[in-house]
């Protein structure tokens, strides 16, 4: 049997830092599947391309066996995300040593806030390097609704470009200007728009994903979660926990709670955010 134990010398002299490329995405899809996430090679794809330099993995004897990535929203702030260590290979410091180089990465690139939505399991190693917990989420779950009175698919003919009123708005929801960002989501999404408020939701690797939904107000709020609830696939929903009115319209739309999550930041947290306008977030991979 093979010894994965990476406490000496010579064997840590086998792990490497390096940077994710598009061939390494079928393997970091093995990472996803045995952590039961839900990111599809989409997913892998947009962030790569959107963030070359800044997506990294371990390797070991030339293996991938750790992931992490993170996206820059201007120079005001990086979100930390895909954090995923094979589960054979965890609890040997091969986490710490990717967020370490992270860390190190984003403050030469004189980022001024790190952000990141920490799962149970990564909270504690992300505390010992000195991150804080903001806030919290709550990923909430929609069984299959073979009912659904109006199917909305994620067909070409679907897809919409973002108002600059929507980007406005988003700006003032979320903090930082995420416009690139959003408009690469719309183009994987069913995006969806209203005077005060836009919403979208992608396919996942076991289900559908809803979010970003960024609302002025509750009516358009629900307006929108109800037309991206109608599909016949389960749902994954991430709402702020200061957001009462969107967790209370989870609740009467079936969805219940499932896991929560620690929003987290390092050093200086200088993004103004407004969370009671954020009724899902985008994911915890960007915030
Ligand atoms: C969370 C996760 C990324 C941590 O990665 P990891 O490589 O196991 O992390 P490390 O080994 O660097 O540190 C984890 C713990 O192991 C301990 N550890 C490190 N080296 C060790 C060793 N040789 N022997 C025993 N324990 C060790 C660390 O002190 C740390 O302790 P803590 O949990 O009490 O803080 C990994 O468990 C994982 O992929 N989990 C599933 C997906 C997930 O939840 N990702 C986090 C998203 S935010």
């Amino acid at each position: 049997m093979q010894d994965n134990n990476l406490s000496g010398q010579a064997e840590k002299s086998r792990l490497q830092v390096r940077p994710l490329k598009q061939d390494d995405i079928p393997r970091a899809m093995e990472l996803v599947a045995a952590a039961g996430w839900n990111q599809t090679p989409t997913d892998w794809k947009r962030m790569v391309n959107a963030s070359p330099q800044s997506c990294f993995q371990a390797t070991l004897d030339e293996l991938l066996v750790g992931t992490i990535t993170s996206l820059a929203y201007g120079q005001q702030l990086a979100w930390i995300g895909m954090m995923l260590i094979a589960p054979e290979y965890q609890r040997q410091g091969i986490g710490r040593l990717l967020m370490q180089h992270m860390i190190e990465h984003l403050r030469d690139k004189n980022v001024q806030s790190i952000m990141l939505d920490a799962t149970p399991a990564g909270e504690g190693l992300y505390r010992k390097l000195g991150f804080q917990v903001c806030s919290h989420l709550r990923r909430w779950r929609r069984d299959k609704s073979p009912a659904a009175s109006q199917i909305f698919g994620d067909t070409a003919a679907d897809r919409t470009e973002l108002d600059q009123d929507q980007l406005t708005l988003d700006k003032l929801a979320f903090g930082v200007d995420r416009s690139f960002w959003l408009s690469q989501l719309a183009a994987d999404s069913w995006c969806t728009q209203r005077d005060k408020g836009f919403g979208m939701r992608r396919s996942g690797r076991l289900c559908d994903y809803i979010g970003p939904v960024i609302s002025q107000d509750h009516a358009t709020a629900e307006s929108l979660i109800i037309e991206l609830e109608s599909t016949t696939r389960e749902i994954f929903w991430d709402i702020p926990a200061e957001n009462v009115h969107a967790e209370n319209l989870a609740r009467k739309l079936g969805f219940s709670p499932v896991r929560e999550l620690s929003r987290m930041w390092l050093d200086n947290y200088t993004v103004p955010t407004f969370p009671t306008w954020q009724y899902a977030i985008c994911d915890p991979a960007t915030g």
